[in-house]
């Protein structure tokens, strides 16, 4: 099965609408020199909700192929519940993903996996695709190994999704996060064929095949190509090296 590679960069709480107007304008200009180089990659950019619409106009009106990210969304649809973001809003704004589950949500926000679940059926129903991330910590990889925590959050988050709804998956090893201290390609390919396995026994043989697996951890220009080359990894969600236009289109350019 052919899988389309997504290089995913995810803002995190960076860049104010402002500035995001300026990089994302930079960024354009980097690969629109660069579009033989990747045409068959896609490329999303997941800024801050206050930049979602400065970044959104500025995506249609130029007419770029990269496409728009938020980085949560609730599992609620609309009401009473302040502070949250509805997956419809994103829809309304064009955003073709959102990243549910990311263990700085997890770990900083008490996210359960019942919680990321509900929040990718909720993305899901209103026709944006979520970004399922899992991922081991260091203690869980010392005591269970790399695999068996990013396929119970898996499960725990497809018990949720309804069967046919498309979804991407990350694979971000907590610890590598940030860190600068990436997985190797073969510890990513691992679990992503292990994760994949779990798809399978999960949705079955064309949802297994056509799903993306991302790798995500301390990414950048120079160890792109290693992770991109494994058969199980079709992308990456890259965070720090993701705020930099020049590293990113770097990235983006990938040669395997
Ligand atoms: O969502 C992105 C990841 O958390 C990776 O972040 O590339 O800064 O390690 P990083």
């Amino acid at each position: 099965v052919e899988r389309t590679p997504l290089i995913a960069g995810n803002w995190k709480m960076n860049l104010d609408h402002l500035q995001a107007i300026a990089f994302v304008q930079k960024l354009s200009w980097a690969l629109k020199d660069a579009r033989h180089d990747y045409a068959d990659v896609e490329v999303a950019v997941f800024p801050p909700f206050t930049d979602l619409r400065s970044v959104q106009t500025l995506l249609a009106a130029d007419k770029l192929s990269l496409k728009l990210g938020a980085q949560d969304v609730s599992p609620h649809e609309s009401g009473a519940y302040t502070g949250d973001i509805s997956a419809q809003f994103l829809a309304k704004l064009e955003a073709a993903y959102v990243i549910v589950g990311h263990s700085e949500r997890r770990h900083g926000h008490g996210e359960d996996d019942a919680t990321v679940g509900a929040k990718a059926r909720a993305a899901a129903a209103a026709g944006v695709t979520p970004v399922i991330c899992v991922g081991e910590t260091a203690e869980d990889l010392a005591e269970h190994g790399a695999a068996a925590i990013p396929v119970a959050q898996l499960e725990a988050a497809l018990a949720e999704l309804p069967k046919g709804a498309e979804f991407v998956l990350a694979y971000e090893p907590v610890w590598a996060i940030g860190s600068g201290q990436a997985a190797t390609p073969e510890q990513a390919e691992a679990v992503a064929r292990a994760l994949r396995e779990a798809i399978l026994r999960a949705r079955g043989e064309e949802a297994a095949g056509s799903t993306r697996i991302l790798y995500g951890g301390s990414v950048t220009s120079q160890n792109i190509a290693g992770f991109m080359r494994q058969p199980n990894v079709d992308g990456a969600l890259v965070g720090g090296a993701s705020l930099k236009s020049d590293e990113f289109s770097r990235i983006i350019q990938f040669k395997k």
